[in-house]
């Protein structure tokens, strides 16, 4: 592992923040109530056909391989390529045991290129990344450029900024019980003090969505989790515009329920 960082956390220094925490992670997570079952709706949202048989998909910002999980979960017939910048989160998600439809690639979200993974994927799942970008309206067009016509994608992340209960649920929950466990876990608490901070800075979830808009994602749509997450973690949706003489959207996602905005904030 290499010398742990210094200095405050921005975006440009997420991925080495995450080696620090790598060996911690999977403990503090499964201390969170709800975690991997909303990773797991989030991905059920994206209403993959047929178990995913014959569908290629992309976690990115894969981490220790809970969102991973959860896409295999829901398709365990895919094939999975999943994605991080950080090598010792890599490292950790390396070490359970997978099926070989699950490949773990080193590389940045915002250069998959680089990285040797091409599209078309039929399916993204970003859970947690997205808020942690410089870039995030190039990485989101970038996204859309890998989905083939119609495929989704869903943006899982926590968005508090269009309501003030969200704002205070957070930073009581973070106060009370990330920062001090992340500290207690792992001797420090930058990473959870830049947590706090990253996602009061982030989108609102109106905002989030007409992002995905913008980057010319269709169909978008957002839903919110149950328990303290409520309001606090959302899956945002979106799809690649159709090809005009494709068939219509799978009726997974294109009945989701979706509340009005205004009950989702
Ligand atoms: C909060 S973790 C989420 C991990 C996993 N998706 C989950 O749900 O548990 C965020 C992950 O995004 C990764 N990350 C941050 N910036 C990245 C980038 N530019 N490219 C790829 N991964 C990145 C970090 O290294 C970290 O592993």
């Amino acid at each position: 592992m290499s010398a742990p960082r210094t200095g405050r956390i921005g975006t440009d220094s997420v991925p080495r923040a995450f080696d620090d925490h790598a060996p911690s992670y999977d403990r503090l997570v499964g201390a969170n109530p709800g975690y991997h079952d909303h990773l797991r709706l989030s991905a059920q949202r994206m209403g993959l056909p047929d178990h995913g048989r014959g569908l290629r998909l992309l976690d990115l910002g894969c981490g220790t391989g809970a969102s991973t999980a959860a896409l295999l979960e829901v398709a365990p017939e895919a094939e999975i390529v999943a994605v991080d910048a950080s090598a010792e989160m890599l490292a950790e998600a390396r070490r359970k045991t997978w099926p070989p439809s699950v490949r773990f690639v080193h590389g940045d979200a915002q250069d998959l290129a680089a990285a040797g993974v091409t599209g078309p994927f039929d399916g993204i799942l970003a859970a947690y990344l997205l808020r942690n970008l410089p870039d995030a309206d190039a990485a989101l067009r970038s996204f859309r450029d890998l989905l083939r016509p119609g495929a989704p994608l869903a943006v899982h992340e926590y968005s508090v900024r269009d309501s003030a209960r969200s704002r205070a649920v957070w930073t009581v929950v973070c106060w009370t019980i990330i920062i001090p466990l992340g500290r207690l876990r792992t001797g420090r608490a930058d990473l959870y003090r830049y947590l706090w901070r990253s996602v009061l800075r982030f989108d609102g979830v109106r905002t989030l969505a007409e992002r995905l808009r913008r980057a010319g994602f269709v169909d978008v749509r957002t839903q919110t989790m149950t328990g303290w997450q409520q309001d606090v973690v959302h899956t945002v949706l979106g799809r690649r515009l159709p090809d005009p003489e494709s068939a219509p959207l799978p009726p997974a996602l294109s009945e989701l329920e979706t509340p009005p905005m205004g009950l989702a904030l």
